[in-house]
């Protein structure tokens, strides 16, 4: 008696991209940039952002219903493109939620990508980390950099005022100078032999005009975009069943769990580029 063959035709879906509002899209951007021909997907919790203060808990629930959300919309891959849901929610959600989704659902953070090649950036082998509280009180980075740079000093300074000010269009007005340079100062006097300055929070690169002009000349400082964007290619080229089941129709679609007209009025600022999006209710 002849066999079955069965075929499954899966219908092919957009990356998703999700953050707690707008720092997902500087992330973004660059992996447009690096692989233009994906679809993609952008969920912003602008509705509950920042997520920096709130508890593990309350940062899991949230990430886990945006999660749940974008996989009920096909999307094979989930990039948690914010630090403060990479260091709170990440690991249980891959290790108690992911396997409900199917055998081929799978979601990736920023912070071990970035841990990987931190190293690389420093001379003198001190760096420093800019964060949320909810980041840096994680001790996600100490730990994930341990791994792959034991010999790196590194030292970590929670900027709590820095997201709130950028969610409230207030990054380039001059009263973000007083938090800015405080943090940095904050972080240099931790250790004064740092040479690099990782922005460990999606949103930051807004004041990166503000962040150069404080930190010390001879003083590096490194955005996450292109390191998240180069690490993804690189795993979509290890798992080509996994690249497969993106669709390439270089479509982008943008939801928001806050007020539609406010994140697009926004969001071209993160994303470089206009955008339309769509309310969302979770
Ligand atoms: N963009 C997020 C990150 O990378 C945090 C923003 C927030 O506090 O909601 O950590």
């Amino acid at each position: 008696m002849g066999g079955f063959v069965i075929f499954t035709i899966m219908k092919k879906q957009p990356i998703a991209v999700f953050d707690s509002g707008y720092g997902g899209l500087t992330v973004l951007k660059e992996i447009v940039a690096l692989l233009p021909a994906y679809d993609y997907l952008y969920l912003g919790d602008n509705g509950r952002a920042p997520y920096g203060p709130r508890s593990f808990d309350e940062v899991y629930r949230y990430t886990l219903e945006a999660v749940t959300w974008l996989f009920s919309q096909g999307c094979p891959l989930v990039i948690l493109a914010c630090n403060t849901a990479s260091a709170k929610a990440l690991r249980t959600i891959q290790q108690n939620d992911l396997s409900k989704f199917g055998d081929n659902k799978r979601v990736l953070g920023v912070i071990r990508p970035t841990a990987e090649v931190i190293g690389k950036f420093s001379k003198s082998g001190h760096v420093g980390v800019l964060g949320t509280q909810g980041t840096i009180n994680s001790g996600s980075y100490m730990l994930e950099i341990a791994k792959y740079f034991p010999e790196l000093i590194v030292s970590q300074q929670a900027c709590p005022m820095w997201v709130p000010l950028i969610e409230n269009d207030e990054y380039d007005k001059p009263g973000a100078d007083y938090f800015v340079n405080k943090n940095i100062e904050a972080l240099l006097l931790a250790d004064d032999k740092i040479d690099s300055i990782l922005l460990g929070c999606t949103h930051y690169p807004l004041l990166i005009n503000k962040i150069k002009e404080a930190v010390p000349e001879g003083v590096g400082v490194i955005e996450q975009g292109h390191i998240v964007a180069s690490s993804l290619a690189n795993y979509l080229q290890r798992h080509p069943e996994l690249a497969d089941q993106c669709s390439r129709d270089r479509n982008r679609a943008f939801f928001t769990t806050g007020d539609n007209e406010n994140f697009d009025s926004h969001a071209g600022q993160f994303f470089g580029q206009a955008v339309k999006s769509t309310h969302l209710q979770l």
